[in-house]
């Protein structure tokens, strides 16, 4: 299988901090934008090969970008410890934020996941009805049926079965559940190309399968069906909305309202761009309609005074009208941080959309990026602190980091 990146290129990409050749030739298959994967139509011979490789690489311990129909995922073998602690080692994650682990098909839930009744039973009703798909269900650990490491040492366990024929032929060739976070390193934006996950993690994966874009954009939905009450743990890809329909005493609070921390992975500084990223939102933080005219005016003024005091801003701020409009931007949004990351500006502004739908999963992920950073007006004191962040003699202090 020939690269469609030589390494020349790789090395061009992430050059200078190692001296150590790359572990091991990243391969990439020639998949980009195959319109057939896109369709989600099973993989023919021309990626069989591919596959093969990878499911050969995860089965010897080692680590493959895969893409799934949310975003890029680091694989690894979830029943071999060490491959688990590369993926903490190569992401730079904390030991005690949990892996989740992608399975081939509904029926491997039992061996994961132990069977008490009542969890079991919604388990079993919500995956037929969102499996495959952008759902992740925290479920009771079985002992011994994953390295416990997955779990970061919890008694519970993380499992979704993605919705896209690569990641399936994937998960089904290697014969073994593969744990994967996304395909970037901890804090940083989550991966919608293959392009996405090179930049960050070049160097220190075996391989990777790319096959362009990833559809939804936003990483899964995470519910928490082993609390009292099912708890969405992080809005993504299936909607509050479609999940209340069969679980109306759904809880969640938004971050934005200041929700409890119970996913080990819901650090506020997440999903985050190098250059600061910066919320305009309305005034009325209640108003459920947010009024994209004043965000709007905020918004000109701000890029106004601050290009008074030399710094330029990058404004990635639409109004969606639609829900489809809504899934588009959900699509996007990540390599618009990217490129706005990569551009020279040195401020992103940006304004939450509407709350529902996909929405709801936008604003969580805009939130995040944001480090919680919301302003509301274009006042000097506001200019004031959007300089400072800027300021190259900030110490960044984040206990959250
Ligand atoms: O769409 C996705 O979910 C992507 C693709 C690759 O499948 N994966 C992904 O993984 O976003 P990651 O590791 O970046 O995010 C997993 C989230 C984290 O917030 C983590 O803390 C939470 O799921 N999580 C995993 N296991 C958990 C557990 N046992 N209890 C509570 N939260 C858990
Ligand atoms: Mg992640």
């Amino acid at each position: 299988m020939r690269s469609r990146y030589s390494l020349d290129l790789l090395h061009t990409i992430r050059p200078i901090h190692t001296i150590k050749p790359i572990r091991q030739t990243v391969i990439i298959a020639e998949l980009a934008n195959d319109p057939s994967i896109q369709q989600g139509i099973p993989p023919s011979m021309k990626y069989r090969a591919a596959i093969r490789q990878g499911a050969r690489i995860i089965r010897n311990g080692g680590l493959v970008g895969f893409p799934t129909e949310t975003v890029y995922g680091l694989g690894a073998d979830a029943t071999n410890a060490s491959a688990v602690d590369k993926i903490y080692r190569v992401k730079g994650r904390p030991r005690e934020d949990p892996l989740i682990v992608h399975l081939g098909s509904v029926d491997d839930l039992a061996g994961i996941a132990d069977d008490e009744s009542h969890i079991m039973d919604t388990a079993l009703e919500l995956a037929g009805i969102y499996w495959p798909g952008a759902l992740t269900m925290i479920l009771s650990r079985k002992e011994g049926a994953v390295a416990s490491e997955v779990s970061a040492g919890r008694n519970t366990v993380a499992v979704r079965m993605p919705d896209h024929p690569v990641a399936l032929a994937l998960i089904r060739a290697a014969g073994v559940p593969i744990a994967a976070p996304s395909a970037n390193r901890f804090g940083h934006i989550s991966p919608t190309t293959g392009e996405h996950v090179i930049s960050d993690l070049g160097n220190e994966i075996d391989m990777l399968i790319d096959t362009g874009h990833t559809r939804i954009g936003v990483e899964s939905t995470v519910v928490d069906l082993t609390a009292s009450t099912p708890t969405v743990l992080r809005p993504g890809g299936v909607t509050i909305e479609e999940l209340r329909r069969t679980c109306p005493s759904l809880a969640y609070t938004p971050k934005q309202a200041g929700g409890s921390s119970s996913s080990p992975g819901n650090y506020l500084r997440h999903y985050s761009p190098h250059t600061p990223l910066v919320i305009v939102d309305d005034l009325d933080v209640d108003a459920g309609n947010r009024s994209s005219t004043h965000v709007t005016e905020v918004m000109s003024e701000l890029v106004g005074s601050l290009s008074a005091r030399g710094l330029s801003s990058t404004v990635i701020a639409t109004f969606p009208e639609k829900a489809d409009d809504l899934r588009n931007l959900a699509s996007n949004l990540y390599s618009y941080l990217h490129t706005a990351d990569a551009g020279k500006g040195d401020i992103i502004l940006a304004g939450f959309v509407r709350d529902e739908g996909i929405g709801t999963a936008i604003n969580d992920r805009l939130f995040r990026a944001a480090a919680g950073r919301v302003v509301r007006d274009a006042s000097p004191t506001t200019v004031d602190f959007i300089v400072d962040l800027v300021s190259p003699y900030r110490i960044e202090l984040d206990p959250t980091d």
